[in-house]
Order: structure tokens, then C-alpha cells, then sequence
């Protein structure tokens, strides 16, 4: 922080339950005996945060803040083109986030479908390139991406591609993120089976990528293969976080964070 702050403002929430009485006020107490700031609401210097879930609470500063209305106007069957298999904006953004897509990256997705990430790909400024292996998913993603407001398409290229064998020269990309095929009935497009799409377009991810995350999701309970994070380690990339996801009662979605580093 550039001066001294010498207001705050104070929120809690606690997930699962309400706030008991008089705990706000209490913490804010707290916050000002430590730190001899005042409390202001209409303008503060700092606003903190404290987020309450079981045994973990956890304590921010506000450093900045996204506008997510937004990202309930692009849902899948919104969108010009509508496939099943399409993710929700809020996980797509959450992968794009999680990959660390900054506005100066050239970002990959080359299992694109109906474009969910690309889209959110695009609006956090990223230069996005995909494709998919199904032509029809590239004309829908196109489409899709077309349709999305303030957005040049021009920060897009999409074409029809096999993300075993991408055509992309090596280390061309910053950032990656995509969830490709899993379940018995998917199409496979000539490889064998799960455990080697998943293991050759890895080892592609790490050709094309400079240094950075390569994030993917997929079914923890229809997936049949060796778990892709384990094939992670033999391409030259490095786990850095695996997250667990139960969406509903008939799907489990894993997260698998991996980097190659610069
Ligand atoms: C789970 S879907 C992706 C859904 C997408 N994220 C969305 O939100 O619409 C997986 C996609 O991978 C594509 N695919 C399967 N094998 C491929 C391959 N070898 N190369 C590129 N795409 C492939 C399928 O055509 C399918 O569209």
C-alpha cells in the first residue's frame, strides 16, 4: 500500500450459518485496537474481509474486484451454438483463472467444443487459440464466439485440430486450459483409448507452452484410465494442485493444476 491506510470497513460471512450477533463489531474492534484505523463505510482505505467455513476463517484486504453479472448472460443454451457436454461460465472462468491467463497471454484450449473457455479466455484479454478435433464444434464455437459483446474476434483463432498432434510451434503459448473427452461413449478420433489421449496431448501442452499452468478437468467418476495428474510427472510438467469438485450426484470433477517451468 502506497500511504498509510487510516479507515477500514468490515465484512464477514460465514458459510453455512449466519453471522451470531455482535461478532462483526467485535472482529472490527479488534481490527481497530491492532491497527489504530477507523472504521468508515463510505469511503475506506482498506475493506476487509473475512470469510468464515467450518474450522477455517479466513482474513483479506479487497485488492480488486471482477464484475460477475455478466458471466450469467453467456450460459450455454444462451449461446447461439448449444452442445451438452458445454461447461457453465463460472467453472470455464474459474480454469482461465486458475491457468493464470493474464491480457498480454496467448491462451490454448485444444479440446475447445462449444468454446466455453475460449469466451472466457477472451474477456479476461487474453489473445485465445483453439480448436477441436469435430468440425461442428469449431463452426459452434466460432458462432459463440462471435456473439460476445465488447470483444474483438480477432483476439480468436479457432480451427478444426488434433491435440495430439497440435500445429503450433514450441513454446508459443503462456497459458492452457481445457477438459477434454472422458466417459466410455466419447469419441476418440484414432487413439487407442483415455489414457493415451490424455497422455499425448499432455506432452504436446508441454512442447507448445513457454513456462506456466496447464489446467484441465475431468470426470473423477466416469473416467476410465490411468488418473491423468499421475501421467503429468512422465511429460516433464509438475502437479501443483488437484482439486475435487462433486457437481451432483452422478459426476465428480477433478481439477489437475500443472506447470512446466520457464
Ligand atoms: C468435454 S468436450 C469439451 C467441452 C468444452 N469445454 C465446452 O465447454 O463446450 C471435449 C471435446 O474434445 C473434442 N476432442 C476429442 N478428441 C479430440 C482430439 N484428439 N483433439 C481435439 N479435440 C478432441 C471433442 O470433439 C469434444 O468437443
Amino acid at each position: 500500500m502506497e500511504k498509510q491506510p487510516k479507515s477500514f470497513s468490515f465484512r464477514i460471512r460465514i458459510f453455512g450459518s449466519s453471522a451470531p450477533s455482535g461478532l462483526e463489531a467485535m472482529l472490527g474492534g479488534i481490527v481497530h485496537k491492532k491497527t489504530g484505523m477507523k472504521v468508515s463505510f463510505d469511503k475506506p482505505d482498506v475493506r476487509i474481509r473475512v470469510v468464515v467455513s467450518g474450522d477455517l476463517t479466513v482474513f483479506g484486504i479487497v485488492l480488486c474486484e471482477t464484475e460477475r453479472k455478466s458471466l450469467f448472460t453467456r450460459l450455454p443454451h444462451e449461446r447461439p451454438f448449444f452442445h451438452p457436454g458445454a461447461l457453465v461460465p463460472t467453472v470455464a472462468r474459474t480454469l482461465v483463472n486458475l491457468a493464470q491467463a493474464m491480457p498480454s497471454h496467448t491462451f490454448l484450449d485444444p479440446f475447445c467444443g462449444t468454446g466455453s473457455i475460449l469466451i472466457e479466455a477472451v474477456k479476461v484479454g487474453a489473445r485465445a487459440v483453439g480448436g477441436d478435433a469435430d468440425e461442428q464444434m469449431v463452426k459452434g464455437t466460432l458462432k459463440n464466439l462471435q456473439n460476445i459483446q465488447d470483444v474483438q474476434t480477432s483476439c480468436a483463432d479457432v480451427i478444426v485440430l488434433d491435440a495430439t498432434t497440435l500445429p503450433i510451434r514450441d513454446k508459443k503459448i503462456h497459458s492452457i486450459a481445457f477438459d477434454p473427452p472422458y466417459g466410455r461413449s466419447a469419441k476418440l478420433f484414432g487413439v487407442k483409448n483415455m489414457t493415451e489421449l490424455y497422455k499425448l496431448s499432455l506432452e504436446e501442452c508441454e512442447r507448445v507452452i513457454k513456462g506456466g499452468r496447464i489446467v484441465f478437468a475431468y470426470a473423477l467418476n466416469l473416467y476410465e484410465g490411468k488418473p491423468p495428474e499421475e501421467l503429468v510427472e512422465g511429460v516433464g510438467l509438475k502437479v501443483v494442485e488437484l482439486h475435487t469438485q462433486r457437481v451432483h450426484k452422478s459426476l465428480v470433477r477433478r481439477i489437475v493444476i500443472a506447470e512446466k517451468p520457464d
